[in-house]
C-alpha cells in the first residue's frame, strides 16, 4: 500500500519511524511519503490560510496550494481523506475498507479547516472520505491521521505477527474485548479468575463472550442496539 500525507507540520510524522508503522515500512507492505503543503505555495511567505469569506473567527486553508499538491499525488484508485470534526466517525469497518486499499492520500488541515471547494472538487473524480476521531476538536489533522494510519495498517495481512489476535480484539465482533491476565495468579490480593486457569476451553470462551457482553453494555450500551 501507499500512503502520502500532505501537511503544513512534516516533522510531526517523524513519530512514524519509531511506531508500529516503521516496522511496516521497513517491511516494505506500505511505502509512506510526507509532503509539506508550503512547497506548494507561490508567495514570499509561503501562506497557506487566508480570512474566511462571510466572517468569523479563525483562518481558512487556501485552495490553491491544496489543489497543486493533490493533482501532483492523486492516481485513478486513490482516497483521499480529510481528517476533520465535521466528517463521518472513524470506526474498524472504516480501517478494515481503507486496509484493503492501495492507495491513501491523507490531507491535514489546520485553523478553522480547508476551504471546502477542495472536498468538492476532487468528489468529482475520486472517493474523498472526510474523517472525524470523536466528538471533540483537535487542533490539525495530523494526530487523527496518526491514529487512523495505525488502526488501518495493523490490518494488512503480514502487518501483525499473529493474525488471530486481531480476530478476538475490541469491535472486531461489535462488541468489546473481554479482559485479559497473565502471570502471577495472584496479585496485590487480586486473583485472575479460576476458569482461565483449569484449560477447559469451551468454559473459557463461553466466560470471555459474557465478560465481553458485560463490558459492552457497561461502557458502550449503543453497541448493542445495533
Ligand atoms: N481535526 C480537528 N478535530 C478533529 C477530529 N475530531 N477528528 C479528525 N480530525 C480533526
Amino acid at each position: 500500500m501507499k500512503v502520502d500525507i500532505v501537511t503544513i507540520f512534516p516533522t510531526f510524522f517523524d513519530v512514524l519511524d519509531v511506531s508500529l508503522l516503521g516496522k511496516a515500512a521497513a517491511t516494505k507492505l506500505v511505502d509512506v511519503a510526507i509532503h509539506d503543503l508550503r512547497d506548494a505555495t507561490t508567495d514570499v511567505h509561503k501562506s497557506v490560510d487566508d480570512t474566511p469569506y462571510g466572517g468569523g473567527a479563525g483562518m481558512v486553508m487556501k485552495p490553491e496550494p491544496w489543489g497543486v499538491t493533490l493533482d501532483g499525488l492523486l492516481e485513478d484508485d486513490s482516497i483521499l481523506l480529510v481528517p476533520s470534526p465535521a466528517g463521518v466517525v472513524f470506526s474498524q469497518d472504516m480501517a478494515r475498507e481503507l486496509a484493503a486499499g492501495s492507495h491513501l492520500v491523507f490531507a491535514c488541515g489546520r485553523y478553522e479547516g480547508i476551504d471546502s471547494r477542495v472536498v468538492e472538487h476532487y468528489q468529482q473524480t475520486h472517493r474523498v472520505i472526510e474523517v472525524s476521531l470523536g466528538d471533540y476538536v483537535l487542533n490539525g489533522g495530523e494526530v487523527a491521521v496518526l491514529a487512523i494510519l495505525e488502526a488501518t495498517l495493523r490490518l494488512i495481512p503480514g502487518f501483525v505477527g499473529n493474525p488471530e489476535s486481531l480476530v478476538e480484539e475490541s469491535h472486531e465482533a461489535g462488541l468489546l474485548e473481554y479482559p485479559s491476565y497473565t502471570k502471577p495468579r495472584s496479585w496485590r490480593g487480586l486473583d485472575v479468575p479460576e476458569v482461565l486457569l483449569g484449560g477447559n476451553h469451551e468454559a473459557i470462551r463461553q466466560w470471555r463472550y459474557e465478560r465481553s457482553l458485560e463490558r459492552t453494555k457497561r461502557a458502550r450500551p449503543d453497541l448493542l442496539e445495533d
